[in-house]
């Protein structure tokens, strides 16, 4: 949490930092006005609407919306944690992080990431060495595999026997725990600790950072359980990695498209036909966490299922999954192999032509949403077609409101041989179109409040805070907002040269953290002297009335009742 790291160093740290610099390493941009610019590595798009502004050292994209400070960008970007962003921006600018409540909150991570890439070195370096390779080497021959992507996968061996790692890399207790904390050690009944991994293949879990961060182990032969995979651990989550995705994003500047496909051998297969671009969620669903950072990625998902039950059904999931998601500049799309067939098989056995000819024909997400609830329907029928609307309904409501759910809807009504108003009256929404609801609710949150502007302004020029006078009063007044903008300017008073970015970062983990960050892109046209005016003007008028109202109060009370304190008081409101 923010509160771990002293805001000062926050401050300094940002002082020092420029955005352009971060932002630019990662996404090259190009001057405009006196911003800079590029398209949006947010989402998809031909014209450049992500702007950098030098000034606040803030973000903003006009198109997605998607918008922050530097270390926000790097959150966002490199899908870096906040502590991790911080270190990151510390690193670049020689800076060290305050280790006492920092620190000592916040183990370092990095020798766990330091010991599995030690360990993922060593099943290498076995797959090379060891006495007993010849089984392994040739059983990945067989499978198809190069050595040039065994080698680009990192593809290794971890030997037969119940202790090689711990004798390799647990020399002492403190190495013990931490090998067992990545998840490479099992232990018996009698607490007695053996290596997790023994006589498989063994695949690096890479995260979108290019850290191993777990393993998955295949036997070489038909025993169980096929694949072993890592535990949880403080470096997995196997609901947010994705295999392949590193190496997806080294081989390819950029990614037109990700197909998803179920296992490690699928990925490898199609990358040693030339198909660079998939990957494979470890054994599970695709979850929400995948599908935001797939969406991020690349503005078209392909998901590639085995055509039987089974692959029908995780299908499913996974457009159920992307519900929430639906409707942005990307596509999403299923395609269906053959019962029994996977891309490792089907790429192996036809070709990489056959299996793009294959992707290239795969399903709309609108189609397959629309085909998986109408077979379980008869359509034919009214009874049918009201049916299809009833199991239609929940899923609807997953989908935003917007033109794809509109078109959505469209397209099921037709089906249901029904009237739009049906539908809507069936969905409990009152006749009006979805656009009309939209531009309503646009509508009301634009009426903005004085506080709320003098909150906008100081937030974009925190510089304008200078010409404000007394602001003593404020606290005594009740408006929304009025407690942010006192503490706004507390701060501003005591330090005053924070920027945007600054004053952002202050707010991290707050509660109006993200109301503060919508304010921070509102557009405000006049010029720097009008909205000082504007700001000075809404503060005296607050202090006024917050004098007049507690002038009142007092004077309500009645003069012999104030206590001495209240009476130098009304006496200094009176002057
Ligand atoms: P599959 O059994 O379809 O794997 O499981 P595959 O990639 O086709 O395996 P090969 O071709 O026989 O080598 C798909 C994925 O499900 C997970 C793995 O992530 C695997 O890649 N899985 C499967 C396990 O975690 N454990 C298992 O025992 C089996
Ligand atoms: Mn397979």
């Amino acid at each position: 949490m923010a509160g771990q790291i002293p805001p000062q160093f926050i401050d300094d740290l940002l002082t020092r930092v420029d955005i352009v610099d971060v932002v630019d390493a990662r996404v090259p941009l190009k001057k405009a006005g006196k911003n800079l610019q590029a398209c949006c590595p947010f989402h998809n798009e031909k014209t450049p609407s992500f702007t950098v502004s030098p000034d606040k050292q803030f973000y903003h994209c006009f198109g997605c919306g998607a918008h922050g400070t530097a270390i926000g960008f790097l959150m966002e970007y490199d899908q870096m944690s906040f502590p991790e962003s911080i270190q990151e921006l510390a690193d670049l600018v020689g800076m060290t992080v305050p280790t006492t409540s920092f620190a000592a909150a916040q183990p370092s991570k990095q020798n766990l990431y330091d010991l599995m890439d030690k360990v993922s070195q060593y099943y290498v370096h076995q797959l090379q060495n060891h006495p007993q390779k010849t089984a392994f080497v040739n059983y990945l021959e067989q499978r198809g595999l190069s050595a040039q992507i065994i080698e680009h996968f990192n593809i290794g061996m971890a030997p037969d026997g119940w202790d090689n790692i711990l004798k390799t890399f647990g020399a002492n207790e403190q190495t013990r725990k931490q090998l067992d904390e990545v998840g490479l050690l099992s232990s018996n009944d009698k607490g007695r600790q053996y290596d997790r991994f023994r006589n498989r293949i063994m695949f690096p879990i890479r995260d979108r950072r290019g850290r191993v961060v777990g393993f998955g182990g295949r036997v070489l032969d038909d025993s169980t359980p096929k694949y072993l995979n890592s535990p949880e651990t403080p470096l997995f989550h196997k609901g947010n990695e994705l295999y392949g995705l590193f190496q997806a994003r080294k081989a390819n500047r950029k990614l037109e498209r990700i197909i998803i496909v179920e296992g490690y051998m699928d990925v490898i297969a199609l990358a040693e036909h030339g198909i660079t671009n998939s990957v494979a969620t470890l054994g599970t669903a695709t979850t929400p966490d995948h599908l935001r950072q797939l969406l991020r990625s690349s503005p078209e998902l392909v998901f590639c299922f085995d055509g039987d039950r089974a692959g029908r059904e995780a299908a499913w999931r996974a457009a159920e999954n992307a519900m929430p998601l639906l409707g942005g500049n990307h596509q999403l799309k299923f395609m269906f192999l053959p019962d029994g067939e996977d891309p490792d098989s089907v790429v192996r056995q036809q070709g990489a032509d056959q299996f793009n000819a294959l992707v290239d024909q795969a399903q709309n997400y609108s189609d397959f949403f629309l085909a998986t609830l109408e077979a379980q329907v008869d359509t034919s029928s009214m009874d049918g077609q009201s049916r299809l609307i009833a199991i239609a309904e929940p899923y609807l409501r997953k989908i935003p409101e917007g033109v794809y759910r509109d078109m959505l809807e469209q397209r099921l009504t037709e089906k249901a041989n029904m009237s739009a108003a049906m539908l809507h009256k069936y969905l409990g929404k009152p006749a009006e179109t979805n656009a009309k609801i939209r531009k309503k609710t646009l509508k009301s949150s634009t009426a903005i409040s004085p506080v709320r502007m003098a909150i906008t302004i100081l937030l974009q020029h925190p510089e304008l805070h200078a010409g404000i006078g007394a602001f003593d009063k404020l606290t005594t007044l009740e408006r929304p907002g009025l407690t942010i903008l006192v503490q706004m300017l507390e701060t501003l008073s005591k330090n005053p040269h924070l920027t945007t970015a600054m004053l952002l970062e202050r707010a991290r983990g707050e509660q109006h953290e993200g109301h503060l960050r919508q304010l921070a892109q509102q557009s405000l046209t006049l010029s720097a002297d009008k909205l000082q005016h504007e700001l000075i003007g809404i503060v005296q008028q607050l202090q006024q009335q917050a004098v007049e109202q507690r002038h009142a109060y007092l004077v309500a009370k009645g003069l012999s009742n104030l206590t001495a304190e209240e009476r130098v008081e009304i006496n200094s409101l009176n002057s």
